[in-house]
C-alpha cells in the first residue's frame, strides 16, 4: 500500500502535468537561456543535461518530494546492504559488489559475497591470462584466436554491447556472439571459424535456457567433428550458477565461472559472464569496466538526490510517462561504438520495468516502464525521426554524445556531433507556421504551393531529450554509462513500488513453446485453436501435412 505522502507527491506531480502547456520546454528557455547549469549535473566522467525537458524548478522540486516520499535512497542502501530487495523471488540484487574493490564489505543471506567475488574475478584472471600467453591451447597446439559466446539476453546483450564498443585492432582475440537458437546464426558464424582456435564459453545462469543449450549442442558436435571428442573439454568454458548442470555437460570444474542468483541477468555484465570481455579485450579493459562501474556506484550511493545522476535520470522518465503521459523514449548514441547499447537497454530496462502488479502484489495505479527502443545517430535520422519529430505523441530522447573520437578523421566526428546536437535543438525548437511560410517564400515559392505545403512542413517542438555527454569511450567511461542506468532502473523501481528485479512475464511463452514442439516434431498432441492452423500449414508448407 502505498503511504499517504507518496500518493500526496504523486497527486502534486500529476496536478502540475495536467497545467495547461506543462509539456512545453520553449517557454522555459526563453524565460532563462541559463538553464543549462541549473539543470545539468556531473558525475565522474558523465554530463546529464536534462535543460531540454519541460521540468522546471517546480516540477523538480515535485519529482525530489516524489522520491523522498517513496524512499528511493532507502530502496538503494537496501540494495547495497544485501536485502531482498527481489521482493518476489527473495534475492539481493547485488550487483553492486560485483565492481567493488577487494576489501570492501558486501555480504548477503549470511554469506560474504564480497570474498566470492574476488575469487572468481582472481579465477577469471588467471584463466584469460594462460589463454593470452598461450598456456592454455586449442586441441591442435595453436594458439586461440577467437572467443565465442552462447548465451542470450543478460548472458549475452551486454557482453556484445561492451565487446562491440570497446574493440581496438589491437584486441588480443576475437569475439563472437551466438544468441538466436535460429541455426542461420550459428550457420554464419561457423563460416568464419576454425575449430582449432576457437575458444567456447556457454553463458547462462541457469544453464537450462532452450536456445543457449540447443546451440551449445549444435557447436560441441561441431567441435567434436572436427577435432575429435577427446579435443572438447579444452575448447570449452562454463559461465554459470548452475554447477551440476555445467558438469554433466561435460565441463571440468576448473573451467567453470560461477556466479550467485544475487546477480539478475541483465545486471550480469561484470560477473563471470564477462569473461568474454576479458579475454577479448584484455584483463586491464575489463578491470577498467569495472572500474568505471564502480565509480557511478560511488556516485549513487553518496550524492544527494538532487544531484544522483541515476536518480534524476528516473525522475525525467517518471515525468514524462506518468505526468505527460509520453509511453515510449528512444536512445541515440552518435557513437557506431555504442549501436548495440539501445538493445542492451532494452532488456536492462524493459525487463525491469514492464510490469503491472507492485512489489506487493497489488495493481499499479500507474504507467510504469515505457518502450524503450534505438538506433546510433545519425542512422536513426534517416529512419525513425521523422515520428519523433511530427508524430502525434511525443517520444523523449536519450542523446548519447562522446566528444572525443579514438580515429583521425575530425570532420566527420565534428559533422556527427552537429547531427546529434541539432536533431535535440530540432525537437526542442521546432519550426512554427511562420517561420516554414517565409522560408518558401524566400525560396521563390508561389503562394499556393505555401498553402499546401505549409502544415507539412511545421514542426510542433517542445519535444523533450536528455543529453549524456562523455568525454570519450573507453572501458572506464562505458562502465560509468551503464551502471548510470542500472541505477536508474533501481531508482524507477522504488518510485514505481514495483519490483524491478524479478520477469514472469517471459515464462509463459517458454511453456507454450515447450507445448507446441512436438506438434512440430510431428507428434500428436492438442493445440489451442489459435495456434493449429498454423501448426497445420507448417506441416503442409515442410510436406509432411
Ligand atoms: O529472458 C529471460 C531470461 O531469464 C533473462 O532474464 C536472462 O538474461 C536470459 O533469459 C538468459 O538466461 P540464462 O542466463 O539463465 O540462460
Amino acid at each position: 500500500m502505498a503511504s499517504t505522502d507518496t500518493e500526496a507527491a504523486w497527486a502534486a506531480l500529476e496536478a502540475l502535468g495536467r497545467r495547461a502547456g506543462a509539456g512545453a520546454i520553449r517557454p522555459l528557455f526563453a524565460a532563462d537561456p541559463g538553464r543549462f547549469p541549473r539543470f545539468s549535473r556531473r558525475a565522474g566522467d558523465v554530463l546529464l543535461d536534462l535543460s531540454k525537458t519541460a521540468i522546471s524548478e517546480e516540477v523538480l522540486a515535485a519529482l525530489l518530494a516524489l522520491a523522498r516520499a517513496a524512499d528511493v535512497e532507502g530502496f538503494r542502501d537496501a540494495m547495497a546492504r544485501g536485502e531482498a530487495v527481489n521482493a518476489t523471488e527473495r534475492r539481493a540484487a547485488l550487483h553492486l559488489a560485483l565492481r567493488a574493490p577487494a576489501g570492501t564489505p558486501f555480504s548477503t543471506g549470511g554469506e560474504d559475497a564480497a570474498a566470492e567475488v574476488q575469487a572468481t574475478l582472481a579465477a577469471m584472471r588467471g584463466f584469460v591470462g594462460r589463454v593470452h600467453d598461450g598456456t592454455l591451447r586449442g586441441a591442435t597446439g595453436e594458439r586461440f584466436t577467437d572467443v565465442l559466446n552462447i548465451g542470450i539476453g543478460g548472458s549475452d546483450l551486454g557482453p556484445a554491447m561492451a565487446a562491440r564498443a570497446l574493440w581496438t585492432p589491437a584486441a588480443p582475440l576475437r569475439a563472437h556472439f551466438l544468441a538466436n537458437v535460429d541455426a542461420h546464426a550459428w550457420e554464419a558464424l561457423r563460416a568464419r571459424l576454425d575449430p582449432a582456435r576457437t575458444l567456447v564459453l556457454v553463458a547462462s545462469k541457469t544453464f537450462t535456457t532452450q536456445e543457449t543449450m540447443t546451440n551449445a549442442a549444435l557447436v560441441r558436435a561441431w567441435l567434436a567433428g572436427s577435432l575429435g571428442e577427446a579435443a572438447v573439454a579444452g575448447h570449452l568454458a562454463a559461465l554459470s550458477t548452475n554447477l551440476p548442470a555445467t558438469a554433466a555437460f561435460g565441463i571440468a570444474r576448473d573451467r567453470v565461472f560461477g556466479f550467485r542468483d544475487w546477480v539478475g541477468g541483465r545486471f550480469s555484465m561484470w560477473s563471470a559472464i564477462g569473461l568474454s570481455l576479458a579475454l577479448a579485450l584484455g584483463w586491464e579493459a575489463f578491470a577498467r569496466l569495472l572500474a568505471g562501474a564502480r565509480a557511478m556506484d560511488e556516485h549513487f550511493l553518496a550524492a544527494p538526490l538532487e544531484d544522483n545522476l541515476p536518480a534524476l535520470l528516473a525522475l525525467a522518465e517518471v515525468w514524462h510517462v506518468d505526468a505527460l503521459g509520453y509511453t515510449a523514449r528512444a536512445v541515440l548514441p552518435y557513437d557506431e561504438r555504442l549501436a548495440r547499447f539501445p538493445a542492451h537497454l532494452q532488456q536492462l530496462e524493459m525487463e525491469s520495468l514492464g510490469k503491472r502488479v507492485t512489489a506487493a502484489g497489488l495493481p499499479a495505479r500507474r504507467a510504469t516502464g515505457p518502450v524503450v527502443f534505438g538506433e546510433p545517430g545519425t542512422n536513426a535520422q534517416h529512419s525513425f525521426m521523422q515520428l519523433i519529430h511530427q508524430g502525434t505523441t511525443p517520444v523523449p530522447v536519450d542523446f548519447i554524445l562522446v566528444a572525443n573520437p579514438d580515429h583521425a578523421h575530425p570532420d566527420s566526428h565534428r559533422k556527427l556531433l552537429a547531427n546529434g546536437l541539432a536533431q535535440a535543438e530540432a525537437l526542442m525548437r521546432g519550426k512554427d507556421e511562420a517561420c516554414v511560410r517565409a522560408e518558401m517564400r524566400a525560396a521563390g515559392k508561389d503562394e499556393a504551393e505555401i498553402e499546401r505545403l505549409t502544415l507539412h512542413r511545421v514542426f510542433p517542438g517542445d519535444r523533450p531529450s536528455v543529453t549524456i555527454l562523455l568525454p570519450r569511450l573507453d572501458a572506464f567511461t562505458l562502465g560509468q554509462l551503464v551502471a548510470l542506468y542500472e541505477h536508474k532502473v533501481a531508482c524507477l523501481g522504488a518510485l514505481w513500488g514495483i519490483n524491478p528485479f524479478d520477469q514472469w512475464g517471459v515464462e509463459l511463452g517458454k511453456q507454450l513453446a515447450g507445448h507446441i514442439l512436438p506438434a512440430l516434431e510431428g507428434r500428436d498432441g492438442e493445440q489451442d485453436p489459435a495456434a493449429a492452423p498454423l501448426i497445420a500449414e507448417i506441416l503442409r508448407m515442410q510436406g509432411r501435412g
